[in-house]
């Protein structure tokens, strides 16, 4: 059974040098006691001088984005091989605050590629807007994104990808609007069964398939009942404390579902 995954994702909410490289220190001191596999995504300047302690405790790093460019002029555009050559493993690809910006379906599946050849795990986030139970829309949505996501992908790469799903309208709230284990489990299943339909059914069993939106100390034990791997976590995973929470929580229930 591999471990759970909990990806942190500190958007803009970390400012300065200093501030980082000290949450960075403080996850890593407490990352012993935490049998998950942990990401961090920090903004990109201050990758580089949280990757020694992080990778002293075996925790890995991430981008919240990277450019859909190769070696062209496009000012202040980062991409995927410059950030993996300071050491980064991960990518955020498609979150809906970068699609809100702009990013269309053919961008995400660019930035998709982007990564793959960089030998970066992109992790694609998908998600409806709006939720309507009666209609079960959202299940078009989340299939559309992950269809045109994973357009042509190779077989061998399709074992290094990771799916988020983060319903947008979860996202930024507290543990008490987040959605429920039972809700989720409906649409985890879902998702497998669209992977299964795109890449084959090993290797799709072989992607872990994260929830994002809301998702607290308080919540993460019940969550990871739906079939998750583990989570894809924003203003919660900033201290470093709630993030070592959740990451504990993550594997509490670690061994009871299949995932
Ligand atoms: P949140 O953000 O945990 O603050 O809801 C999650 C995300 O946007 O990835």
């Amino acid at each position: 059974m591999k471990k759970p995954l909990v990806v942190a994702n500190w958007k803009l909410y970390v400012t300065a040098r200093g501030d980082a490289l000290a949450k960075a220190r403080a996850v890593a001191r407490g990352a012993k006691n935490v049998d998950a596999a942990l990401v961090i995504c920090p903004p990109t300047p201050f990758i580089e001088v949280m990757h020694a302690p992080l990778k002293r405790a075996g925790i890995s790093l991430g981008a919240q984005t990277i450019s859909v460019s190769g070696v062209s002029a496009r000012t202040g555009e980062v991409t995927a091989p410059m950030v993996a050559s300071l050491g980064v493993s991960y990518a955020i690809v498609g979150h809906s605050e970068r699609r809100a910006m702009g990013e269309d379906e053919n961008g995400v599946h660019e930035r998709v590629m982007a990564a793959l050849d960089a030998k970066l795990a992109p992790i694609v986030c998908v998600g409806e807007h709006t939720r309507d139970a009666s209609n079960g829309d959202h299940f078009a949505v989340i299939e559309n994104q992950l269809r045109s996501a994973f357009t042509q992908i190779l077989v061998k790469d399709a074992r290094r990808l990771v799916v988020a799903y983060e319903p947008v309208w979860a996202i930024g709230k507290t543990a008490a609007d987040a959605m429920t284990a039972g809700e989720l489990e409906e649409t985890v299943i879902y998702i497998r069964k669209v992977l299964v339909e795109l890449v084959g059914r090993a290797p799709a069993l072989s992607i872990p398939i994260l929830y994002g939106g809301s998702v607290e100390p308080a919540n993460a034990r019940e969550l990871m009942e739906s079939g998750v791997a583990g989570f894809l976590v924003g203003h919660a995973s900033v201290e470093p404390q709630s993030l070592l929470a959740i990451g504990k929580a993550a594997t509490e229930k670690n061994g009871t579902k299949k995932r």
